[in-house]
Parts: C-alpha cells; structure tokens; sequence
C-alpha cells in the first residue's frame, strides 16, 4: 500500500499519533484476573476495581457458573447462526420468557448485546410504512391515518446512551433531540410535531450521569400523543425498584404503560446480551423486522442459561442491590464530602466532576499508579488534586461547551467496596480469602500469587475514563 503525503490513511496514522501524544488515548490495562471482581490483578499488583458492570456479583456466582457449564456441555460454543436460521434454540427462548414475566411484560426479544438491540429494534418500527406496502399484507393492513408530514418522528433525549444514539442515527425518521429530563421541552416538541407517527426513547438511569428518567412523564405525554414509548433501562433494572424491575417499578409505573422495556444482561446479570420486552404484538413485529435479530447470532446458549439462572438469584436476593447501592451512597457521600461534584449521581454510577479530559485521562493514570497505605478515598484525592476548581468552573460555565465536564465513572459493586474505601482509615488489611468466600467465588483460589499479594491493600483504583454522555454525539 503506498501512502502519499494526503492519504486517508496517512491522515488516519497521523491523528492516532496526534491523539497519543496529547495524552487522550485511552491506556486500557490488560488484567489478569476476572474483571468482574472487586479486586483485580493487574501488572503484579492488587487493584481495586471500581467501573465493573457486574453490579451484582453474579458474574463468578457458583449456580450461575454451573448453569452455564451445564449448557456449554450440552450445545457447545456457539449458536449455529441467527435465531430465523438454526439457531431458535430452547435456551434463547427460555430466557425471553424469563426476562418478560421478571419484568412483567408479555414477551421479549433477546440480542447478543444491549447495542445490538438498540440498534436494530429503533430503525426496525420506523420499516412499518414500508412494509405496509408489501403486496402480500397490502389488501390486509390498515389504511395509512393522513399523508401530509413526515411519516415518523423520533423524540429522543439528549443523553441517551451511545447505542440509542446510533439506533436513531440508522431509522428513516425527521430526529428531534430534547434536552436532559426537559418535559416541557419533549412536550412543545410533540405538539409542533406534523409526523403521522411519534416515538419516544428514553434510558431510564442515565448512564454517565446516574441520575433518573422521569418515566411516569414520559408515559402521560406518550398516551396523550399516541407516541411509542421506549425506554433503555440498561442501568435500571437488576438494580432499583424493590423487586428490582428497573425504574419502572422504581417510580411506580406499571410496565403496561411502557410500550418497549430495552436492557441488558450485560450488568446486574453479569452475562452478555440485550433485550427489549413489551407487547406480544410489537415483538412479533421486531422478529421479522429487527436487522440484527435477522442477520446476526444471538448470544451463546451457555451464556443465555447462566443469565436465566443470574435473573432467579436477583430475584430472591435483594441483598445484593441494596448493598451495592448503600456502598455508592457511601462513596458519594465521601467524595460529595472531599469538595466534589457527582453530578446528578442518584444510584449506582458515580460520576465525579474532573474538568478537561486531559485532566480526567490524567487523574485515572493516578489512581492506577497510587499506591499507598492511605484509604482509597484519600488516593482518590491525591489523584484528582488540583482538577476540582477547574472543574467546577467548567460545570457553572457548560454553555462553553463540552470540553470541561469530563467525569471519571466510579460503580461500586456489593462485596466489600465500603471496607475497601475505609480500611487506609481503620488500619485493617484487606482479607482476600474472606472476601473470596463472600463473593462465592472460587476463580482465583488456586491463584497463588494473587493470595500472597493480600497481606495489605494497596489503594488504587482502576476506574473507568467516562466522557460524558454530551461528548459523545
Ligand atoms: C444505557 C445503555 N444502553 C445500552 C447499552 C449497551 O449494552 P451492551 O453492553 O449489552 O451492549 C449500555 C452499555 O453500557 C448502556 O449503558
């Protein structure tokens, strides 16, 4: 390949170089141990591990493992191809019918990832005109409802998760981006609307911010304008609501008013996939319609039994979100408490306020070089010394645009995080094998470097360099 002075390709190398030495490029860690544990193993040290999406220690629980297992040995690796293929197999069906009557809605439709179903299920509804159009269904279907405007519009909030984003970017549909939890706003923007058909798509926990969709809002509009309703409770449900149902059951809004419930089985779950449930009727239309259902495989029938089995043990454990979600209100609280701001932080994802994302890429680096006897809260103030006035600054001006709201993203997860945070202050050692014993999980027990290293804590955490979701467009 020849690369002349102006080539793509050359340019492309050239921003790559560009993006390294400005410090940004994001410096991922390889680890050697399970990363949905607390405490991870990386370049020949402890690290505690605060940006896992294994929000509820079921990743390495012993059932989960089992069930797993029991599938990998009866179906093996893989799928055989996508589920309208030869892959329709008993455990994907299983689990659809799992996550639906958890969350109870009528049915549901799984994907290999969260991304994949936002993806394909958003540009899937907005076929419907079309499909309408098909010879066989022509005589059959309903009459189109007027002609004048668009066919469909799309009111989507302006931060909504990057896979929602995309989602909208491929649908045939006029785009109207409102602003944060702005219902007035959504509600101005649905009355000027000419689309013969609306559709509303919201995250129910935002995913950098952690704060909450007004969901019940979002329904009353929904009704009045006869608009679908989708919300992406990716972060919600596993996690808030007191069966854990997500936001839904959080705010009290019976799941019948939600035309599409989209999640993942990527975080309280601690497996990979995503779904969407709701309505039998609009399901059967995503299987036939839904591009990533149709020309993709679905998860791995090992991983769609152990989320299956992930889904009974969160039911019956409340245990588990309400630890993890006291451990986040403690490290909130202390962070709040160091002069930080968490932004709209309500549950478990933290986000703290840095500034430019050179000073969040640079705090991170700190907290993963620390290591101190100190407690984490106190490396985590060494780390990010200096940054906060910077960031506050940047925080009152955001109309000056993006650049300084960069946020490091902190999860807490159930098992021991609290102990963690403290025990600089309490003097106490980190006691792996309890914590091992805790997390019922027996992936590092044979790990003898690993179980030497635990005498002492070393306070660094590993968290995860967020750039807020207004960055992301
Ligand atoms: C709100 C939201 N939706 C969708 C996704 C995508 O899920 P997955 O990781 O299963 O692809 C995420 C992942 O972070 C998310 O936060």
């Amino acid at each position: 390949m020849t690369a002349t002075e102006h080539s793509p390709a050359r340019r492309i190398k050239e921003f790559v170089r560009a993006v390294r030495d400005s410090g940004l490029y994001p410096q991922n860690p390889i680890v050697n141990s399970a990363t949905t544990e607390p405490v991870v193993w990386v370049d020949g040290r402890d690290h505690l591990l605060f940006c896992s999406n294994n929000l509820l220690g079921l990743s390495n629980h012993p059932e989960v493992r089992a069930a797993a297992a029991k599938a990998l040995e009866r179906y093996g690796l893989g799928s055989g191809g996508s589920r309208q293929m030869a892959a329709n197999i008993d455990v994907h069906r299983a689990l659809e019918h799992r996550i639906a009557d958890f969350l109870g809605q009528e049915d549901a439709i799984c994907f290999a990832a969260g991304y994949m179903a936002n993806v394909g299920v958003i540009p899937a509804l907005m076929k419907l005109d079309r499909y309408m159009q098909i010879d066989q269904v022509r005589t059959l279907a309903p009459p189109q409802p007027g002609t004048a405007g668009p066919s469909w519009e799309i009111f989507s909030e302006e931060l909504n998760h990057a896979s929602v984003v995309d989602g909208v970017r491929l649908a045939a549909a006029e785009v109207s981006r409102y602003a944060h939890k702005d219902m007035a706003g959504l509600a101005a923007r649905l009355d000027a609307s000419a689309a013969r058909s609306k559709f509303i798509v919201s995250d129910g926990v935002f995913s950098m911010d952690g704060d909450i969709a007004p969901v019940p809002e979002l329904a009353r509009l929904a009704r009045r304008h006869d608009a679908v309703l989708m919300i992406d409770d990716a972060h919600g449900v596993g996690m808030l609501g007191a069966g854990g149902r997500g936001s839904l059951e959080h705010l009290g809004v019976p799941p019948a008013e939600i035309d599409l419930q989209m999640g993942t089985f990527t975080k309280a779950f601690g497996g990979v996939g995503g779904y969407v449930a709701g309505d039998r009727g609009l399901i059967d239309f995503l299987r036939i319609s839904a591009r990533t259902y149709i020309f993709s495989a679905p998860l791995p029938p090992a991983i769609a039994a152990g989320v299956a089995e992930s889904i009974d043990i969160a039911e019956r454990e409340p245990w588990r979100r309400e630890k993890a979600l006291e451990n986040a209100a403690y490290f909130r609280r202390e962070v709040r408490a160091l002069g930080y701001d968490t932004l709209g932080s309500e549950v478990h994802i933290v986000p703290v306020l840095i500034g430019s994302e050179a000073a969040a890429a640079e705090a991170t680096r700190r907290l993963r070089r620390l290591r101190q006897d100190k407690s984490a809260l106190r490396a985590f103030r060494r780390a990010v010394r200096g940054r906060n006035a910077e960031a506050h600054r940047a925080h009152r001006g955001f109309h000056l645009g993006p650049a300084g709201l960069a946020a490091v993203k902190f999860q807490p997860q159930p098992f021991g995080h609290q102990r963690h945070l403290d025990a600089g202050h309490a003097g106490q050692p980190f006691d792996r094998a309890a914590h091992l014993r805790r997390a019922g999980s027996a992936i590092h027990a044979g790990d003898a470097p690993f179980l030497d290293a635990a005498g002492s804590v070393r306070h660094s955490a590993a968290p995860s360099l967020g750039f807020p979701s207004r960055d992301r467009r």
